[in-house]
């Protein structure tokens, strides 16, 4: 089969390194990929976003099967649009991939059918905004509606601070249109867990739990990241835990989506807190968390093809999908300057921490330079992934890689997967 993956992030590293491994796939692109795709399938400098480019490509290579990763091409329609001219694509349709693109639609969803997730409100005009911020306890979280980058949520400590949050979001528009509408919503505590699940609308098969490492610096501290680093699986999710979110919350979602019409098929991410009132949904996400792909990935030991096939032609509960019992950790390694803009361009040395036994070297920002060598490209450079037998070892493993890895500036939480079972937060 002709196979294209649409992304070039470290999620679409590891779903790529994944695939590769399938027996029946004959040709694998990646749109637009990076300088770690490239060893393993042929890159092509069309933007994950350009939608009419990726349908173009599509139709001129024969494509036979398409895995659309990054939100923004799949509530944009890449899969509609794909599917139209008849590649069979893994992935939800714009409508389903609404839950990630609109808090507000995926709030009034869980309203409506007792989803548990935190109280909220929802606001189109400043002015009532700030009016009920002011009557209201602090701690708030206020979320733009729309897609932004991961940066679109503030947990706000004082009135001020959700004050700023919602001039920014409502009036100065920081992240567009996406701003336009937001959500405020009571503040939840308790330790965060990432569910990626596969789904076809009819069967819902979780993977192997994971911790992200949203925070910047170690310790929690620090701005808001796409994540520097996770653990799976994630020590707080135990088997009673993971059967009540099957009851209370994956299974709901999916029938709630399905009466909605609007079936989703594809990997359903739930962002969970783990609250003294029961597990609770934070977000939605229509697609593979990035890095939690990165950690959760190395751990799948069935064929993902044709887990992604069954997906698709709604076969998954005759799916073999088998994760080994071991734990994985995986480091980020960030530009100096990131979260905030970053210098690139800079050279990497992996100082043959990609040849080590159970490590995964997954490129998030990279690219060849003219002369083969390789270099920085992003904020966030690198994620590090080794498995394991247990969580320990995998970390060790994991930081004995990242010590050996070395550009100007990289930089690296430390304690990743440091914290054991305490609550972190
Ligand atoms: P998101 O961009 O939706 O993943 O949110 C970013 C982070 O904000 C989450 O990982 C949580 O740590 C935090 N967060 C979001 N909603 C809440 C909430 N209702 N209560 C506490 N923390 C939250
Ligand atoms: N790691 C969180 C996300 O992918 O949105």
């Amino acid at each position: 089969m002709n196979v294209m993956v649409v992304g070039g992030g470290g999620r679409e590293h590891a779903i790529i390194s994944c695939l590769a491994r399938s027996p029946r796939i004959k040709k694998l692109y990646a749109l637009p990929g990076n300088g770690g795709i490239a060893d393993l399938a042929e890159c092509v400098p069309v933007s994950a976003e350009d939608i009419e480019g990726v349908a173009t490509f599509a139709k001129e290579r024969a494509i036979d099967f398409a895995v659309v990763a990054p939100d923004d091409p799949l509530v944009m329609g890449a899969v509609d649009r794909l599917e139209a001219q008849g590649v069979r694509c893994f992935g939800p349709s714009a409508a389903a991939a609404t839950i990630e693109g609109s808090k507000v639609y995926a709030k009034a969803l869980m309203r409506k059918y007792g989803v548990p997730t935190a109280r909220y409100e929802v606001f189109d005009d400043v002015d009532k905004a700030l009016s009920y911020i002011a009557v209201s306890e602090a701690p708030l979280v206020v979320k733009a509606d729309g897609l932004a980058k991961g940066k679109g949520v503030v947990v706000a400590e004082n009135f001020e601070q959700a004050r700023d949050a919602v001039l920014a979001c409502m009036r100065d528009r920081a992240f567009g249109a996406s701003g336009a509408r937001v959500v405020i919503e009571e503040c939840l505590t308790g330790p965060e867990v990432s569910v990626l699940a596969f789904t076809d609308g009819k069967t819902v098969v979780p993977m192997v739990s994971s911790m992200d490492h949203k925070r910047a610096y170690d310790g929690n501290q620090g701005p808001n990241t796409g994540g520097m680093g996770v653990i799976a699986p994630n020590p707080h999710y135990t088997p009673e835990i993971a059967a009540t979110c099957m009851r209370t919350i994956f299974r709901p979602t999916v029938k709630a989506l399905n009466a909605e019409g609007r079936p989703f098929k594809g990997c359903l991410y739930f962002g969970l807190m783990l609250t003294p009132g029961g597990p609770k949904v934070i977000e939605y996400n229509c697609r593979f968390g990035d890095p939690e792909a990165q950690a959760v990935l190395p751990l799948l030991e069935s064929d993902l093809l044709e887990i992604m096939l069954a997906v698709r032609e709604e076969r998954l509960a005759e799916a073999d999908v088998r994760f080994s019992s071991g734990a994985s950790c995986c480091v980020v390694l960030a530009s100096k300057e990131y979260p905030g803009s970053c210098k690139i361009g800079l050279e990497i040395d992996l100082g043959g921490a990609d040849k080590l036994l159970g490590v995964s070297v997954f490129h998030a920002g990279t690219r060849r330079g003219d002369d083969g060598k390789l270099l920085t490209a992003g904020g966030r450079v690198l994620a590090v992934t080794a498995t394991a037998p247990a969580a320990e070892e995998a970390r060790e493993r994991a930081y004995d890689a990242v010590e050996r890895i070395h550009f100007d500036g990289a930089r690296f939480r430390k304690d990743i997967g440091a914290y054991g079972t305490q609550a972190i937060r």
